[in-house]
């Protein structure tokens, strides 16, 4: 023990001593109200005070001897990028808890500061505004300047922090070490991207899910989207993600469908029906359906016997799921989606024996022949599910029912997260109060989300429609996409230049990247404009500028003469060196990647790492601007690479690249 480390402990005796002999006299006092203690109660308050004072500053003076004996041990022993504000957070928390020991769950409060006002610092702890605050609701007099001195007087020190100054009102500034910026990006170039560290969960998205038979919408495209780049998420941090696709293959619309094939193709049983517009195929049987009593009647047998397992009826309804599938299938195949089928039908048996359960554990009410389940039914508040119709039929509530228990008790899933417009949130509210009433779900294991989004308007504001007023088919848009980004390839000349075979490749990034890139650019809660006009301008945070960005970057190493293709190998002689102020500012910009990751991980909103994507290339071209990487001279001839900025280009490719993966969009060599 150092001799600092003892004469802390001696203190912390003498201040416990100090603690019970207040006590004693308390208690005395409190027996016998003895006047005569306070004076003595008074000096010992005082005593006390210094004590802690002498022990706050021992302690900091321990904490730096230890820092500074081990600071290179630990600058070696980080070897990723880690996420800077957790860091901070830990740091600043234990300083907080150890100047405000009577404070419980103190705030902890810590923001990047914008790279654009340098001044401030990199980062800020606010605390101390807040926690003078508290302390003067518990009658402690303070100002947060005082605060803000009183938590640097106790924070401990980190290889992460160059240094940290109070500023203005109690604003604590944090300056990012130069060195460890350095050592995380040679990190990064030897060993690529390696996730943030964080505990392995079983995960089941619930994504796209559109409905047999009906038009797969625009809103399905988001939920699409959104869904795969949730799972590119999770999948790069090493969760366990099963992607699931909750078709609308159930319900009362088959009966009519069914019926409707019988008489169309009698023969259905030995020849697939050529029916290639479903959509078509549904409006007719729907128009017998409300015009036809007696093909009602037959509709509505129908799916009795197909919920019955009757093999025609069986037979029937798979012919016409398999039309939707393929059609479904081409979108997924354009949208580099996977994903797997576990549609409504899929729950049947378990609708039926979920009834049971509700049933029988009393959580079933009657109400006008329908039986119903509240969240609360004390408060009865919202609007309860409908588990059985009048009719005796289930509904869209009870397989949702029947689903989460399924994937909570059997899946074993951890996390489930349902991606469906904003407007199904009421429902999703109610189906995890009542999981939770019925004790499938419990929050002290399993996490659920509902990722809302807003819908989709035309650039005349309205709903989305085509300009005959009928939803667009989402083949269509995707073509129309197509035609466009070619439409613009070839504007740029770009034809001229590339091969046939690069040239579709570049249409094709461009195309279902930009109307990737314009869906997940936005906050998913508010409604979009779809305009290709817009998604496709090669300025501002569009999929267009980025993907040419990227190329840029990627081509700067492929030009310098030099091959920079084995990083690894490279980086066994190499390293960056980063000494213009301009080189130091993109370093910190990546180093914000696991910041980011691990926002968008609780939050679940992706906008926030397009805002970094087009952050870290405003960022780039700022450093190159000014940065040679690679001087010509007059005849155009290479006189100088400078290496350690050719492999800060590379460092940047890889924290673009992972980011544009996570987006679903795919860069291509040539564009
Ligand atoms: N098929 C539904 C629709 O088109 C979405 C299903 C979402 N998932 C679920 N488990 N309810 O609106």
């Amino acid at each position: 023990m150092s001799v600092l480390e003892h004469e802390a402990q001696r203190l912390s005796q003498m201040e416990h001593e100090i603690r019970q002999i207040k006590e004693q006299i308390e208690n005395v006092g409190n027996a016998t109200d003895l006047g005569s203690y306070d004076e003595e109660l008074a000096k010992l308050e005082t005593n006390n005070m210094k004590l802690k004072h002498r022990l706050s500053i021992l302690n900091k003076a321990i904490e730096k001897e230890r820092g500074n004996s081990s600071t290179s041990n630990k600058l070696n022993s980080i070897t990723e990028m880690i996420s800077i504000t957790e860091h901070l957070y830990d740091l600043f928390e234990s300083a907080i808890k150890s100047a405000y020991p009577d404070l419980t769950n103190p705030p902890v409060i810590i923001t990047p500061v914008s790279a654009n006002t340098p001044k401030f610092g990199d980062y800020q702890c606010n605390s101390a505004m807040p926690i003078a605050q508290l302390l003067k609701t518990k009658g402690l007099k303070s100002n947060p300047r005082e605060v803000a001195q009183n938590i640097m007087n106790h924070l401990g020190h980190s290889v992460l922090v160059s240094k940290s100054e109070i500023a203005g009102a109690g604003f604590i500034n944090v300056f990012l070490e130069k060195s460890y910026g350095v050592m995380a990006i040679n990190e990064l170039l030897r060993n690529e991207i390696t996730p943030p560290s964080c505990k392995k969960q079983r995960v089941l998205v619930d994504f796209s899910s559109p409905n047999i038979a009906k038009q797969m919408h625009v809103g399905h495209l988001r939920s699409t989207i959104i869904g795969e780049s949730i799972c590119r998420l999770l999948e790069f941090l090493g969760h366990d993600v099963i992607r699931v696709n909750h078709v609308g293959d159930w319900g009362t619309q088959f009966g009519m469908l069914i019926a409707h094939l019988e008489d169309r193709f009698p023969n259905f049983t030995n020849e697939v029906p050529p029916i290639s517009d479903l959509q078509e195929f549904y409006k007719e049987s729907k128009k017998r359906f409300d015009e036809d009593e007696d093909f009602k009647k037959r509709a509505y047998s129908s799916v009795v016997k197909l919920q019955s397992g009757e093999k025609n009826s069986k037979k029937a309804w798979t012919l016409i799921c398999d039309v939707s599938r393929k059609e479904f299938q081409k979108i997924y195949d354009a949208l580099d989606v996977t994903i797997k089928e576990f549609g409504e039908s899929f729950y049947q048996s378990r609708m039926e024996s979920i009834v049971k359960f509700l049933e029988k554990e009393g959580y079933l009410e009657e109400d006008e022949g329908r039986k119903i389940m509240w969240g609360n039914p004390e408060t009865r508040d919202g609007i309860p599910l409908t588990i059985i119709k009048s009719d005796g039929g289930f509904t869209y509530d009870t397989s949702d029912m029947a689903a989460i228990k399924y994937r909570l008790e059997e899946e074993k899933a951890d996390w489930i997260i349902y991606v469906t417009d904003s407007g199904q949130s009421t429902h999703f509210k109610i189906i995890f109060e009542c999981a939770e009433r019925a004790k499938i779900l419990d929050y002290k294991k399993h996490r659920v989300d509902h990722v809302g989004f807003g819908v989709v308007l035309g650039e005349d504001g309205k709903k989305f429609k085509t300009r005959s007023g009928e939803t667009v088919k989402l083949s269509d848009l995707l073509n129309e996409g197509l035609k466009r980004s070619l439409d613009k390839l070839i504007e740029k000349e770009r034809d001229k230049v590339l091969t046939p075979e690069e040239l579709k490749a570049a249409q094709e990034s461009v195309a279902y990247g930009c109307i990737k890139y314009a869906d997940l650019s936005h906050n998913r809660i508010n409604e979009y404009v779809f305009s290709f006009d817009k998604m496709l301008e090669d300025r501002g945070n569009t999929a267009v500028y980025l993907l040419y960005a990227f190329t840029r970057i990627r081509s700067i190493a492929r030009n310098c003469g030099e091959d920079f293709t084995n990083l690894k190998k490279i980086m066994e002689t190499e390293s960056i060196s980063v000494e213009h102020e301009k080189e130091w500012k993109l370093v910190k910009t990546l180093l914000k990647f696991p910041d980011v990751i691990s926002k968008i991980t609780k939050d679940l909103f992706l906008h926030h790492l397009c805002e970094y994507v087009f952050e870290i290339s405003t960022t780039f071209t700022e450093f190159y601007d000014v940065c040679y990487c690679i001087e010509k001279n007059k005849e155009g001839k290479i006189i100088k690479v400078n290496r350690s900025r050719i492999l800060l280009c590379e460092a940047t490719a890889l924290v673009l690249g992972k980011c544009f993966d996570i987006l679903g969009l795919k860069p291509v060599a040539k564009i």
